[in-house]
């Protein structure tokens, strides 16, 4: 017998062998397509940090959608969005939805001589064109018809892609507006989704259903590793899942890398070791860095970062008076900071005048690169001027 695979995901967009812990979310979609065209759900932007989960749920949203026997059109938010779903995705679904499509596509085959019947060959060149609004009213119309209609998801929606999202957004608002069974869900970094809902012309995307994904309970992450390994016939000891799910922090990222880690440290033993969970999340931590840490920082401006550092001398929750004097800043410009990280969900107030970051292990990062380049000193970087000065 071959031995069992590892069961988990730790790829980003990888649909994990167990999801867990979204459960009102999809039902509350589930109830959104029943609900009929003026249902708040069926436009939603998803957002939350990196890695919590985002793309995962679209495409759980997505067989929600086909489940319920709507069609899909599954984007992401790259040059040329407006054009591919315009040229290609709605033409595709008409050619093959559409009564109307159908019967010139009849109508263009040649009968071949002495055939009983109509062949059943179609004309591959029938393609029906039109704008992308006209084209999603009709297919929106076609289906609203058969009691199911169209959705349309873009992943990593950003500002960008603005022009095209435009063309998209309102061309749903308007198959709405006319009463037809069609969705829309945007998922994105919380910065690039609040930086597209500032858009004055973007009122359909302001006037979204916001869902934002945050950390898994406890008990989800123990079963979210548990059952995937029970289901490839191995297990892990107690004080091990404990371990595992304890170092996850609730970060569904974590539990996929720390699940798959875990698996492969206790090598061909069938149940996995507290020592095997331990080495798993020691990876984990240098992962983190890579896949989580570096490109969120580095989209980050250097007084952004200056603040995460300057949170990092702190054993927990930082008092937002003592970053203040760290960083040698008034309180304007620490309340300018502290609001701008707050809006991308990268700290998280933690009672009066405290604040705390989101994102795991975050803070023993800093820590070593701080401790690694000196010269990222917030004090020397500055500040730049007040608002309004
Ligand atoms: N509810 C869940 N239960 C278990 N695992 C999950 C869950 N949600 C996401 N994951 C896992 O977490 C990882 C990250 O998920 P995903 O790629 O969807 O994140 P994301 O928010 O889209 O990240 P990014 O911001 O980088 O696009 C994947 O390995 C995925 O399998
Ligand atoms: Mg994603």
């Amino acid at each position: 017998m071959s031995a069992p695979r590892n069961p988990f995901t730790p790829s980003f967009g990888g649909t994990p062998p167990l999801l867990v812990g979204r459960e009102t979310e999809i039902a509350d979609f589930e109830r959104a397509l029943d609900d009929g065209p003026g249902a708040l759900g069926r436009a939603t932007l998803i957002t939350g940090l990196r890695g919590v989960g985002k793309t995962v749920m679209l495409n759980a949203l997505e067989d929600v959608a086909r489940q319920a026997g709507w069609l899909v059109v599954a984007e992401t938010a790259t040059r040329g969005l407006a054009d591919r779903i315009e040229r290609d995705a709605l033409p595709r679904l008409l050619a093959e939805h559409d009564p109307e499509a159908e019967h010139r596509r009849v109508a263009g085959v040649t009968l071949p001589m002495g055939a009983g019947g109509l062949s059943t060959t179609v004309d591959a060149r029938y393609r029906p064109s039109g704008t992308l609004r006209s084209l999603l009213e009709r297919l929106g119309a076609v289906l609203s018809e058969r009691g199911s209609g169209v959705l349309i998801t873009i992943d990593e929606v950003h500002r960008r892609e603005i022009e095209d999202l435009r063309i998209v957004t309102t061309a749903v608002q308007h198959a709405v507006r006319e009463g037809l069974d069609v969705a829309f869900i945007g998922a994105g970094l919380k910065p690039n989704i609040n930086g597209l809902r500032g858009d004055a012309l973007l009122t359909f995307l302001r006037r979204s259903h916001v869902l934002e994904l945050g950390q898994l309970h406890y008990a989800a992450c123990v079963r979210a590793l548990d059952e995937p390994v029970r289901d490839a016939g191995r297990r892990f000891a107690p004080d091990a899942l404990e371990l595992a799910a304890q170092g996850t922090q609730g970060y569904p990222f974590l539990v996929q890398f720390i699940g798959a880690q875990s698996w492969i440290a206790a090598g061909d033993r069938e149940v996995i070791e507290r020592a095997d969970a331990r080495a798993a999340i020691a990876r984990a931590r240098i992962a983190m860095a890579q896949y989580i840490y570096e490109p969120t920082l580095a989209a980050l401006s250097d007084v952004d970062r200056s603040f995460l550092q300057a949170m990092s001398e702190d054993d927990g929750p930082s008092r937002i008076e003592d970053l203040r004097a760290r960083l040698d800043a008034t309180s304007g410009f620490v309340g300018v900071y502290r609001k701008r990280l707050l809006d991308d969900g990268l700290i998280a107030p933690a009672g009066y005048g405290r604040v705390q970051y989101t994102t795991p292990y975050l803070r023993e990062y800093l820590r070593s690169e701080g401790a690694a380049a000196p010269d990222a000193s917030p004090i020397e970087r500055g500040f730049g001027p007040e608002p309004g000065h």
